[in-house]
């Protein structure tokens, strides 16, 4: 663990723990539905990918998420705090132990890059200004991610650059504002250089 890691890793944590711990330890909510585990994969599948690698637009691969991110980013989209309208009337009804069914199943399914082009020079760009701005203290030296932090090794190169636009210009309600600044001041050229970087990574 690096030492930008270390120092910032426990309040954030916290957080997570704090929010998670509240809804985990009570009995299931009342108003979600059951649904076997295996009919919840199938909807996801038709977005995320049946092996959980996305093939549309701007919709992010999940396979080989570290179980804790995607238990906190369904746990946020559950509380309506990360709005994803797409996902709306499915995460309302996930219980807790779905939440752990689900991250545990996506944590455990192997990576793999979409088919998007990169471009060999944008990438070496990429890996300038991810260097310049430590993506990997947070991220891990593979950029695979740990614990709330997501893996971007791998990632859609359209999501990704969507998403880190939104990280500098427009954060998402639960958003962590680490990721505001390290992408603070980028031009459009460095996302999508670091998107690129990421995903070919
Ligand atoms: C109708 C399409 C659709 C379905 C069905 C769907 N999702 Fe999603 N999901 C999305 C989109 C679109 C996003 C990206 C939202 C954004 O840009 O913030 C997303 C984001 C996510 C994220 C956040 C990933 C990240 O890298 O930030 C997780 C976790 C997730 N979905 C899990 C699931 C699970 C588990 C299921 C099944 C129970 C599911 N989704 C079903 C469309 C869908
Ligand atoms: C100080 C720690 C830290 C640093 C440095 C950092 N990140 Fe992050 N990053 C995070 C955390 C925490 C999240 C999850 C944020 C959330 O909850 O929205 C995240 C989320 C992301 C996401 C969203 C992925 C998804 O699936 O939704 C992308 C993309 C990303 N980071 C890329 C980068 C890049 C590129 C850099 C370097 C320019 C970087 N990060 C630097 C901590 C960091």
């Amino acid at each position: 663990m690096s030492f930008v890691t270390a120092i910032l890793r426990p309040p954030v944590l916290g957080l997570a723990a704090v929010l998670l711990g509240g809804a985990l330890a009570g009995p299931a909510p009342l108003r979600a539905e059951s649904m076997p585990i295996a009919e919840r994969l199938q909807q996801c599948a038709s977005c995320h990918g049946e092996d959980g690698n996305s093939k549309l637009e701007n919709i992010p691969s999940l396979a080989g998420q570290p179980a804790f991110f995607v238990l906190n980013q369904l746990f946020l989209m559950r509380e309506g705090v990360r709005k994803v309208e797409a996902m709306a009337a499915i995460v309302k009804d996930l219980t807790d132990p779905d939440l752990e069914a689900l991250s545990q199943h996506f944590s455990k399914l192997p990576a793999r890059p979409s088919d998007e082009k990169t471009d060999a020079s944008i990438v070496k760009h990429g890996a300038e200004v991810a260097a310049a701005r430590r993506c990997n203290s947070c991220h891990g030296p593979t950029l695979g991610g740990v614990d709330q932090i997501p893996r971007v090794a791998k990632q859609r190169v359209d999501y990704l650059t969507v998403t880190l636009k939104s990280y500098r210009d427009n954060p998402r309600p639960g958003a962590d504002t680490l990721m505001s600044s390290a992408v603070a001041g980028l031009a459009d050229a460095d996302l999508v250089a670091l998107a690129q970087y990421a995903a070919a990574h």
